[in-house]
Parts: C-alpha cells; structure tokens; sequence
C-alpha cells in the first residue's frame, strides 16, 4: 500500500450522516440542534470592522518571525494581562488553529509510540490529532457525580514510562466542566512526579454560564509549577473561526521552559503558519470579543433555560449540570441505544443531536445538543425531542 498507516482509517460515512444526507436530498426538513459554527448562528458581526482590519497596508510587507508578528502576541499578552496573567510575548506562539498548536505541542514533547493522556468524554478530534503524530491516546474518565470531574485514581494509575504529558479542557468539550483549583493542583503534582507536561485547552474559557462574559476561572497559562502549555485562540473568544488563528502560552519551570521555547522556536520556522493579513489584524480581531461574548452568553442562558423549563420534574430526561461552553447533556433513559435515538429522532421527527458515543461518553444514554443555536430552530428542536423521549419511554 503506498498510503500510510496511520490514514487507514474507515472513510464511510457512519449510519447518522447517511440519514442526514438523504433527508437533505430529498428536501426534508432538519432542525439540526448540533450547529456549533457561531457564524452561521444569526449572530450580530461587526462587519465593518472586521473586513476593516484585514486590510491593514503593513500585510504588504513578509515580515517572517517564527513565533508570529510581535504586536499580534502583546495582543494576545493583553488578552491574558486582563485576567491578571503577566506573560511575555516571547512565551507565545501563533498559529493558524489550535489543532496546529496541539500538533506542534505533540511533536516538541513526544516521539512515535509514545503515548498522551486524554480526558474522556472530550473532543472528538483528539483521536485524529494524536493518530497524526504517531501518538498512542489513554483515556482518564471524567465522572459526573453532580458534576463533573477527574477521576484522580484512574488518571494515576493510567501513566507507564511512555506517558508525554496530560491534556486537559478548561473548561472541556462537551461536558462543560472547568478545573476546579484543587483537580489544577492534582494535575502539576502529578505532572512533576512524573516529568509529563500539562497540555490546557482554553477555547471555551470566557464562557462560563450565567456569568458575565469574560474570564471568570484561572488560566493555565500563568502555570509555572509544571511544564504547562496553554492553548486558545479567535474561533471560540471572538467567534471567528473562518480567521484561523490561535496561540500556545508556553510555561514552566525557567530551564526546562527555555529549552521548550528554543525547539519550539524551530517547529514554528519550519511552518510559519499565519498570514500576514490575520496577524496584523489580531488586535483588532480579538477586541471583536466584546460585541460577540455578550450576544453568545445570552443566547447560551436562554436556550439552557428555555431546554430547563421543558423539562419537568417527572421528565424522563434530564440534563446534565454545566459550567461553561456552548454545549448541553441531555441524559435520556438507555431504552435505545444513544446511536439508535439520533437516528430516531433524525428519521421520526427531522432533530439532529449528537449521540454521547460521539465523544466518548463512557455508557449509553447521552445526547449533546449546541446552545448556540437562534431560539426558534432550538426550541422547535427541543419540544420535539423531549416528545419523543417522553413517548418511547412510556
Ligand atoms: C476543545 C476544543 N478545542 C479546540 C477547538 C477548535 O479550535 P480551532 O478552531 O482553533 O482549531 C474546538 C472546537 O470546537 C474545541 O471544542
């Protein structure tokens, strides 16, 4: 085979996109309550401003530096100076997706075959970005116990000598849980202990719900105990995901952290990943924040609200305490399999959720639905879904 192994994945398309797709040609009807693409959600975009400072006469000029345009990081330094992270712009590298400065992460700190714990349930794309670098993923639960958390025990006993470092998601997708200072705590020591680096994801971190937007929790990037790498960027604090850029903060103990940045330095030279249009506008681009935050957090507190409201006491369904993020848990009773019930919603009744196997929920019985979604199509949605439950579980 001329191809690699590691891209020998199945490529048909799964039972639920089938349906999906056929509905679609046949002109049926979706309310698809899985859309998590902000710019396609009816928010309100300062467009002006926006297309304004991509036309910036400075992207005329290439002006290569590994880590990206000086007056991009002391933006995104700003952005951390705000919540009282000191940093200096040489702890910051730009790239052009958190993928990309997940996958630079896993090339510094591992080799082939060396492994990365992964919290479970999570982001359904950390299966293909440790697949990418040759990285053995081992899962450490999360456990929902009125809310969520890690579950220390599994985590320790889960690390062998090929252990690179610990991921986490703060607050994590799609269980909106964020990091309790304790379970932080936990993380560092552990990671101390046994020389791993801690690997945070912030994406989702100026949304707390029922707050104000903004950063309410800590951030990992003022971590220094631990080698500590922290990663955010434009697609979920600006919600412009079509701009491509995101951050690693480097941090750490000062030698190891220096020799961090130096290779580091080297995998960023070798990419020089973000065009210069975005980078000129970055300052710009993440002030954008504060029109778009406010709009996002109250369209994610009413739609939680509306989907409460619908569901009574005696529900069948349940949904599953969040901190933060753009998602909801639904917990449905296991009468069908999590698989079986997208399918029967999509075919019964045109809704499309996400079933929990999706990211890894650990049994049956989860379905994720976005918050982002205009009221009408979510509400819609979600009247006809808890319909549903309401009539199988009878
Ligand atoms: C936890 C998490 N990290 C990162 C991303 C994507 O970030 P980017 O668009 O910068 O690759 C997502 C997108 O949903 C996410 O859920």
């Amino acid at each position: 085979m001329m191809l690699s192994k590691r891209t020998n994945w199945s490529l048909q398309p799964n039972e639920l996109t089938k349906v999906y797709r056929a509905r679609r040609e046949q002109g049926l009807p979706i309310l698809d309550l899985t859309e998590s693409n902000p710019t396609q959600c009816g928010f309100q975009y300062d467009a002006n401003k926006i297309l304004n400072a991509l036309g910036n006469s400075r992207a005329l000029i290439y002006e290569p530096d590994p880590r990206g345009l000086l007056s991009a990081r002391r933006a995104a330094a700003e952005y951390y100076a705000e919540r009282g992270v000191h940093l200096d712009p040489e702890q910051i590298f730009l790239t052009a997706s958190t993928s990309e400065a997940y996958s630079f992460t896993f090339r510094l700190l591992a080799d082939a075959g060396d492994s990365l714990l992964v919290p479970r349930p999570s982001y359904p794309l950390f299966d293909f970005l440790t697949r990418l670098n040759d990285l053995d993923r081992i899962d450490y639960p999360l456990v929902y116990d009125g809310h969520w958390q890690i579950d220390r025990t599994a985590l320790l006993s889960r690390i062998t000598p090929r252990t690179r470092a610990v991921l986490a998601v703060h607050p994590n997708n799609p269980t909106g849980s964020f990091i309790s200072r304790e379970e932080t705590d936990f993380l560092t020591a552990c990671c101390q202990e046994h020389s791993l680096a801690l690997i945070a994801d912030e994406v989702f971190s100026d949304y707390a719900h029922g707050s104000t937007p903004g950063f309410q929790q800590h951030s990992f990037a003022r971590e220094a105990r631990a080698l500590t790498f922290t990663l955010s960027g434009l697609s979920k604090i600006s919600a412009l995901p079509q701009m491509k850029c995101a951050w690693v903060v480097v941090n750490g103990p000062e030698a190891l952290r220096r020799q961090a940045l130096d290779r580091m330095e080297v995998i960023a030279d070798t990419f020089l990943s973000l065009s210069a249009p975005v980078a000129c506008a970055l300052p710009q681009l993440l002030e954008i924040r504060h029109q778009m935050q406010p709009q996002i957090l109250r369209r994610i507190n009413s739609n939680r609200e509306y989907l409460d409201s619908q569901i009574g006491p005696s529900s069948e369904a349940c949904r599953l305490k969040t901190e933060g993020g753009w998602y909801a848990i639904l917990r449905v009773p296991a009468i069908h399999s999590d698989e079986e019930w997208a399918l029967r919603l999509l075919k019964e009744d045109g809704v499309l959720v996400h079933p929990g196997h999706f990211y890894d929920f650990p049994s049956e019985g989860y379905l994720v639905l976005s918050l982002l979604l205009m009221p009408a199509i979510f509400e819609e949605g979600v009247r006809k879904l808890l319909a549903r439950v309401a009539s199988d579980s009878r």
